[in-house]
C-alpha cells in the first residue's frame, strides 16, 4: 500500500512537533515545515509547496499566538491566523487535500460560566480571538468538510525550546527566582497537553472525521489551581498567592471562563484526554529527559 502523505505547518511549535512525531509513528510520510521553510502568509509559496507535496492531509498548527501584542499589531495576527488559512484552504482545494486547522477557546467571551460546546455562539474579545475566528470561517468557506479543532492553554515539551514557551515553563522559571508568584484565580481554562492532542488529531484524521470539534484538556481549572498543581507535581514550594483580573491587568481582554467541553469529540468515538495531573506528570518527565540529555 502506498504511504499516506501529510504536510504539517508550524512544525516547530509545541503542537507541530508532536503532530510530526505521531504521524511518523503511524507510518505516514510527513513533510514538516516551520516558519523559516514556509511562511504561511506567503500565498504563492503555500500554493506551490502543497501542489508539489500533493498530500492527502494538510495540518496547520502555525499561528500568531501573542494575545497581548496582537492588540498593537492586529494586522499581523490577522495575516497569520486568518488570511493564511484562506491561502491554505485554497491550496488544499487544488489538490483535494483535507485541511486540519486549530483554533482557540478565545473565540468565546467567557461569560457562559460552564464548558463551551461547539454550538455556543463565538464572541471574541480582542484582535487575537477575532483573527482566529476568521481563520475558522475561511477554512469552512473554502472547503466542504475541514476539521477545525478548538483548543485551550496548550502545553507540550517543545515549549521548553520555543521562544514563548507555555504556562508550565513560565511557572518553573518564576519558581527559580525569589519573588512571590501571583496567579489569577478568577480565570478558568482547560489546559491541553500537546502529545495527547496530536494522538486524538491523528485518530480523527484516520477515521475520516471532519467538522468543528473542541479538543481542550477536558478539565476546567483556574490558572491559580493549575499553578498549584504544577508546583505540587514538580516538588516545589515557591511563595504562590492568588490574584485577580482587577489587580492583574493585561493589554488584551480575555475570556474569564474559557474551558471547552470535549463531549462531541468523545461521542465521535475519540478517547478522552488524560487527566491534567497525569499530563503534567508526563510533561515533567519529558522535560527531565530533555534537561538530562542536554547536560550529558
Ligand atoms: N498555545 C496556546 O496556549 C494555545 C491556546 C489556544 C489555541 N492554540 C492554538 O493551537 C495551535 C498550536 O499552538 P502551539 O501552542 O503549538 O503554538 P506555538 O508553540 O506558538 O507554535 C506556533 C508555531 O507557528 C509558527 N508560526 C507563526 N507564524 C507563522 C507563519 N507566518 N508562518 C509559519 N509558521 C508560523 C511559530 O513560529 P515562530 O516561533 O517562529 O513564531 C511557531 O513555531 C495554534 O493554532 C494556536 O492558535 C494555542
Amino acid at each position: 500500500m502506498q504511504q499516506r502523505r501529510v504536510v504539517i505547518l508550524g512544525g516547530s511549535g509545541q503542537l507541530g512537533v508532536e503532530l510530526c512525531r505521531e504521524f511518523e509513528r503511524r507510518n505516514w510520510a510527513v513533510q514538516k515545515f516551520d516558519r523559516k521553510s514556509l511562511d504561511v502568509t506567503d500565498a504563492n509559496l503555500v500554493e506551490s509547496v502543497i501542489a508539489q507535496a500533493d498530500p492527502q492531509v494538510v495540518i496547520n498548527s502555525a499561528a500568531y499566538n501573542q494575545v497581548d501584542i496582537a492588540e498593537t499589531e492586529p494586522r499581523a495576527a490577522y495575516d497569520a491566523n486568518a488570511f493564511a488559512v484562506r491561502n491554505l484552504a485554497m491550496a488544499c482545494r487544488q489538490v483535494d487535500a483535507r485541511l486540519v486547522h486549530y483554533s482557540t477557546d478565545y473565540v468565546f467571551d467567557g461569560t457562559k460560566g460552564s464548558p463551551y460546546v461547539e454550538t455556543d455562539r463565538p464572541h471574541p474579545l480582542g484582535a487575537y480571538g477575532v483573527s482566529k475566528f476568521a481563520g475558522e470561517l475561511y477554512a469552512q468557506a473554502y472547503l466542504d468538510n475541514p476539521l477545525v479543532l478548538r483548543t485551550s492553554g496548550v502545553f507540550g515539551p517543545a515549549g521548553f525550546f520555543t521562544p514563548r514557551g507555555n504556562f508550565v515553563e513560565l511557572m518553573l522559571r518564576l519558581a527559580k527566582g525569589n519573588a512571590p508568584i501571583r496567579v489569577v484565580q478568577d480565570y478558568v481554562a482547560s489546559p491541553s497537553y500537546a502529545p495527547a492532542m496530536a494522538e486524538r488529531t491523528a485518530d480523527l484524521v484516520e477515521k475520516g472525521i471532519g467538522g468543528l470539534f473542541h479538543l481542550g484538556g477536558g478539565e476546567p481549572i483556574s490558572w491559580y489551581k493549575y499553578a498549584e498543581l504544577i508546583f505540587d507535581l514538580a516538588g516545589l514550594s515557591p511563595a504562590l498567592t492568588p490574584t485577580d483580573a482587577r489587580e492583574y491587568r493585561t493589554a488584551a481582554r480575555r475570556p474569564q471562563y474559557s474551558a471547552l467541553s470535549n463531549s462531541k469529540l468523545e461521542q465521535a468515538g475519540i478517547k478522552p484526554m488524560p487527566p491534567l495531573r497525569e499530563a503534567i506528570k508526563d510533561y515533567l518527565e519529558a522535560r527531565e529527559h530533555i534537561t538530562a540529555h542536554r547536560s550529558s
